[in-house]
């Protein structure tokens, strides 16, 4: 199956359906600038190898969704994407990982952070450990407005490899 194709048979068993009443999805390219403050509080609160900075998802879930969506992060790592969408007022959030210690560490963040803003609404948040080739029946059908997500790329790499080992590699990555 090519890539194109399971991303097309994904949104269409768990996307909502475009509407053409409704739906506008005309949304140019985000053009503004992205920068990080550095290590804030919150991204120092809970150690994960591959963690993004927050500041830089704010503006970008800002400018691709709309209030009130339906976020799915199917590689959460420790969370940072989920956190973020919380903390501007988004509530439908899912979340999932294949790494049981990074769905345990999206947890931890998530209530450090309810801890933080008593106000903050986590009751609608789902999160579960899955291989994002295979989510099993944890998504409802045609219930997602926006997948959200920072890919998985690999184990860390010493510059020393062989080709061979790059192609397998690659030919791995291809299929997420
Ligand atoms: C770049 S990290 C995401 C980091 C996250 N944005 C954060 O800020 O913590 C990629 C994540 O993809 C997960 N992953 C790798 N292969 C996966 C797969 N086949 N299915 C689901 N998750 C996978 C890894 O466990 C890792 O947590």
């Amino acid at each position: 199956m090519s890539d194109n194709q399971a991303l097309r048979e994904f949104i269409a068993k768990y996307a909502k359906p475009y509407d053409p009443a409704a739906d506008d999805y005309e949304c140019p390219p985000f053009a503004g600038d992205i920068k990080s403050e550095g290590r804030s509080e919150y991204y120092n609160f809970h150690y994960y190898h591959t963690k993004v900075p927050p500041e830089v998802i704010r503006d970008l879930l800002i400018h691709y969704t709309k209030p009130g969506d339906v976020i799915f992060d199917p590689f959460c790592g420790s969370g940072t994407i989920l956190t973020e969408a919380l903390q501007i007022g988004f509530t439908n959030l899912l979340g999932s990982d294949k790494n049981t210690v990074a769905v345990e560490s999206t947890k931890k963040n998530i209530d450090w952070l309810k801890n933080k803003k008593t106000t903050l609404d986590t009751s609608a948040i789902k999160l579960f450990t899955a291989d994002a080739r295979d989510l099993g029946q944890n998504i409802e059908k045609h219930s997602l407005d926006a997948i959200v997500t920072e890919l998985y790329l690999g184990p860390s790499r010493t510059g020393q490899e062989r080709r061979g080992e790059l192609q397998k590699l690659l030919s791995e990555l291809s299929n997420l």
